[in-house]
């Protein structure tokens, strides 16, 4: 049998949340890759699945650091690529898990570019993204209309966010924990407040809710922070 890779979107953190493509994909392979930030800790996307796994999955956690050192990113990436490689070649089925869409700003995506040409089929699966969920759960729509839609990561430049806001309709600023102050001051001077929010861990036991987004510092904001704003 030949190795075959599966990027599995396994949605924002509620359990019940997967798709049905996934839940079989992930019963159906022999390794399970979890990527982590840190040595120590869970893996989110991992405590997502778990009620999924069965017991003879080979769970592997694989170390992809947050950090800005473009070699050691790189470094990190080729290596974890090529341990995924080995499995392929072993001829396993290997299940890429990641949180909410596997084509959104994701490790996955990395994964794809270094093993896209290993010869081995690769097969993406998408998940509901964070925003989607957030959007559903408090109710606040994406777009309506002829409304564009802007998605952006909360380290974007602060030019790059200013020239964003000047004609974003709607805003989905990922990554908020980065950068929050300057980024609810930006909110506010070009009238993307109203209607605000700012969810924390969507979906999972500690989901935060805040639609007063001047009131939290930025010291408390949890990694798995997203705001959407709209301009009214
Ligand atoms: C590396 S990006 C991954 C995006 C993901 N692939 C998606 O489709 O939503 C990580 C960011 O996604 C957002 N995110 C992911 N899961 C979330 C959740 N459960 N609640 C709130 N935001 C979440 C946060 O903005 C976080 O900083």
């Amino acid at each position: 049998m030949a190795g075959i890779l599966y990027g599995v979107g396994v949605g924002p953190g509620d359990p019940e949340l997967l798709t049905i493509k996934a839940v079989n994909t992930l019963k159906a392979a022999d390794v399970v890759v979890a990527p982590k930030a840190k040595d120590t800790g869970e893996s989110t996307a991992l405590s997502v699945v778990r009620p999924y796994l069965p017991s003879h999955t080979d769970i592997v956690k694989m170390v992809f650091p947050m950090v800005k050192g473009k070699e050691t990113l790189a470094g990190a990436w080729s290596e974890n690529s090529r341990e995924i490689l080995g499995y392929l070649q072993e001829g396993k089925k290997v299940a890429f898990i990641t949180l909410g869409d596997p084509m959104l700003y994701s490790t996955y995506g990395y994964v794809l570019k270094n093993l896209r040409d290993c010869g081995h089929e690769i097969v993406t699966i998408p998940g509901i993204t964070s925003y989607a969920a957030i959007a559903a759960m408090t109710g606040i729509t994406l777009a309506e209309g002829d409304e564009a839609l802007t998605i952006v990561p909360a380290v974007t430049d602060e030019k790059n966010l200013e020239r964003i806001l000047e004609t974003a309709d709607n805003l989905v600023i990922l990554k908020a924990y980065r950068n929050y102050q300057q980024i609810v001051e930006r909110l506010k001077e070009s009238g993307h407040m109203r209607d605000a929010v700012m969810v924390s861990r969507c979906g999972l036991p500690e989901e935060r809710i805040c639609h007063e987004l001047e009131s939290i510092g930025e010291e408390g904001i949890d990694y798995l922070s997203t705001i959407i704003a709209k301009k009214r």
